[in-house]
C-alpha cells in the first residue's frame, strides 16, 4: 500500500514491535524497528532519508515526553510524515503549530486490532499522496478566485448569464439564499472582466455599524469627526478602476442608500467632513439574501436604488435544487482542503448518496462547513453513513452495506439513485436494460398518480399519448 516506503516502528519495550512488524510483512510492507531513545539517528545509520519512510509507529515511552517535541523532531527528520501513536500519549493544552497536529493520523490503543491497521495504511498513503502533490504545487500563486463548480441546468444558467455580462460595464445584482456563491460569482465577474488588474473591494454592508458605513465607503477628512485623526480613504478610493462588491446590500440603512444612488447616478462623491468631489471609475456589483421587491413594500428598501443596481439581475439556486453537483462540489472542497491545510479525507458512495439527500438550508457553506468537520474528526479517512452526523444521514446503513453486497454478486447489478445522480456500480450495469426498468417505472408513478387516465399520465411524462399507449403495450403494462 505504501510502495517503496517504510515503516519505522519505535517502541521501548519492544514488545509489540514485533507482532507489528509481523502483521506489516504480512501486509506486504517493508518495516523497520528501532528504539525509542536513538530512532531519529535512523536516518543516517540506516540511511532513511525522508521520501523513503511512509509511516512512523510510535509506542508511548515510560517517562513523560511531550508530543509536540516528538512530533517536531520527527519533522525536523523527515519532513511532513504521517504518524501513528499508540498507548496513551498526553497532550498539552498549549497552542501549538496545527501542521505538526495533523501529522498524528491515529491513536490506537494496545493491543492493536489487525482491520483498524488496515485503515490506518490507506490513510497514511493518501497522507503521502496528498503531500506529494501538495510539494509540486507549492510556489504557485494562489487565488482568491475560485470558480462556480457545477454542470446542472441552474449552474450553467448561472455561468452563461456570466459570460454574458462579465465584461460588459453594468451594475449586477445576485441574488440568493446564504452561502449559495454570490461572492464567488462577484469575483468571477470581477476576473473575467477588463478590470481584473484593478482591485476587487468587497465591502460587507451588514457587519459595518450604520454610523461607520458612510465613512467605510466615501473616506474621511482629518476632524471630520471625533476619532478621525487622519484622512482616510475609503472603498470607493481604493477600488478606483476595479470592482466594489456591495455585499448584503439588503442591509444598508436608508440614508446610505441615498448616498450610494447619486455616486451610481453622478460617479462622483466626498470624503466625509470634505468638500472636494471625487469622480469614480468603479464598477458595482451588490449581493443579497434578502428579498429587495418586499423590503421595498415594506419600505425598508429605495425602489430607485433596486433599479438602478437590477440592471442586469442573477438569482443564485439553492443547493437543494441542484443536488447532482453535490458529489463534484465535495471534490472540489476536498481538494481545497488538501492544497490550504495538509490534510484529506474522503466520501464512499453510500456518504454521497446520503448527503444529496440532505435539505442544506445553509447551502454550499454548510457542506464546506461539513467537509472541514469530517477531515478535523477523521483525518485521511474514509467517511461512511455512520460517521456522518446524524441530522445528515438519510441513507439506511444497513440497506446500504446490504447493497453493497449485492454487487459483489455477478449478474445483480443494481444503481442507487441519489437525488438527481446514479451512482454507477464498480461491477457495472446492463445500461439498458437499467434504462427500461427506470422508464417503465416512471411510468407506473405517472399512471398511478393519475388515477390511470392514460393523457394525463402522458402530460406528466411530457410526451404525447400516442407515445405512452405504445410503451405501455410494449411493456405488457395496465393503467
Ligand atoms: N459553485 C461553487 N463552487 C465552488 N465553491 C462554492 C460554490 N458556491 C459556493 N462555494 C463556496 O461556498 C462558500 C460560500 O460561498 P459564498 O461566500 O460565495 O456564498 P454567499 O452566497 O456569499 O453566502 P452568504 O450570503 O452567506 O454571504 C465559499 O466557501 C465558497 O467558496
Ligand atoms: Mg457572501
Amino acid at each position: 500500500m505504501l510502495g517503496d516506503k517504510k515503516i519505522l516502528i519505535v517502541s521501548e519495550s519492544g514488545v509489540n514491535q514485533n507482532d507489528l512488524s509481523v502483521i506489516f510483512d504480512f501486509l506486504g510492507e517493508h518495516s523497520l524497528k528501532a528504539q525509542f531513545h536513538n530512532f531519529l539517528e535512523m536516518k543516517n545509520t540506516e540511511n532513511l532519508q525522508p521520501e523513503d519512510l511512509g509511516l512512523l509507529v510510535c509506542e508511548r515511552p515510560r517517562e513523560h515526553i511531550p508530543l509536540e517535541k516528538l512530533l517536531k523532531d520527527i519533522h525536523q527528520a523527515w519532513g511532513m510524515t504521517p504518524v501513528i501513536l499508540l498507548g496513551d500519549w498526553e497532550e498539552t493544552n498549549e497552542e501549538w503549530d496545527p501542521y505538526l497536529k495533523h501529522m498524528v493520523i491515529a491513536r490506537k490503543d494496545l493491543p492493536l486490532q489487525y482491520n483498524t491497521l488496515v485503515d490506518t495504511l490507506h490513510r497514511a498513503q493518501r497522507f503521502n499522496v496528498a503531500q506529494e502533490s501538495r510539494s509540486t504545487t507549492e510556489g504557485r500563486p494562489t487565488h482568491l478566485f475560485r470558480s462556480l463548480v457545477g454542470t446542472s441546468r441552474p449552474v450553467l444558467a448561472v455561468r452563461k448569464m456570466m459570460d454574458q455580462v462579465a465584461d460588459k460595464e453594468v451594475t449586477v445584482l445576485i441574488q440568493g439564499e446564504s452561502g449559495t456563491g454570490k461572492e464567488v460569482v462577484a469575483r468571477n465577474l470581477h476576473y473575467h472582466s477588463s478590470r481584473r488588474d484593478h482591485p476587487f473591494v468587497p465591502v460587507n454592508c451588514g457587519a459595518i455599524p450604520a454610523e461607520l458605513l458612510e465613512s467605510e465607503l466615501f473616506g474621511h477628512e482629518k476632524g471630520a469627526f471625533t476619532g478621525a485623526v487622519n484622512s482616510r480613504a475609503g472603498r470607493f478610493e481604493m477600488a478606483e478602476g476595479g470592482t466594489l462588491f456591495l455585499d448584503e446590500i439588503g442591509d444598508m440603512p436608508l440614508h446610505m442608500q441615498v448616498k450610494i444612488l447619486r455616486v451610481l447616478q453622478e460617479k462622483s462623491f466626498e470624503r466625509v467632513g470634505g468638500n472636494k468631489t471625487f469622480k469614480t471609475n468603479v464598477r458595482i456589483i451588490a449581493a443579497t439574501h434578502r428579498d429587495l421587491e418586499k423590503m421595498i413594500e415594506e419600505g425598508a428598501f429605495r425602489e430607485d436604488l433596486y433599479y438602478r443596481l437590477n440592471v442586469f439581475p442573477i438569482e443564485m439556486p439553492s443547493l437543494r435544487e441542484r443536488s447532482e453537483d453535490i458529489p463534484l462540489l465535495i471534490n472540489e472542497l476536498v481538494s481545497r482542503l488538501e492544497s490550504e491545510n495538509r490534510t484529506s479525507i474522503r466520501f464512499n458512495s453510500g456518504a454521497i448518496m446520503s448527503l444529496c439527500q440532505h435539505d442544506w438550508a445553509g447551502n454550499v457553506r454548510e457542506l464546506a462547513n461539513l467537509v472541514e468537520r469530517m477531515a478535523i474528526m477523521h483525518p485521511y479517512g474514509v467517511i461512511g453513513v455512520q460517521d456522518l452526523p446524524a441530522k445528515y444521514r438519510h441513507v439506511d446503513v444497513e440497506a446500504q452495506e446490504e447493497f453493497e453486497q449485492e454487487f459483489e454478486e455477478p449478474g445483480k447489478p443494481a444503481v442507487i439513485s441519489a437525488g438527481d445522480i446514479a451512482l454507477l456500480p464498480e461491477n457495472g450495469i446492463d445500461l439498458k436494460e437499467y434504462m427500461t426498468g427506470l422508464e417503465q417505472s416512471l411510468i407506473q408513478q405517472a399512471l398511478d398518480d393519475s388515477g390511470g387516465v392514460v393523457a394525463r399520465a402522458a402530460e406528466r411524462l411530457t410526451i404525447r399519448r400516442t407515445t405512452l399507449v405504445e410503451k405501455m403495450r410494449k411493456y405488457g403494462m395496465q393503467r
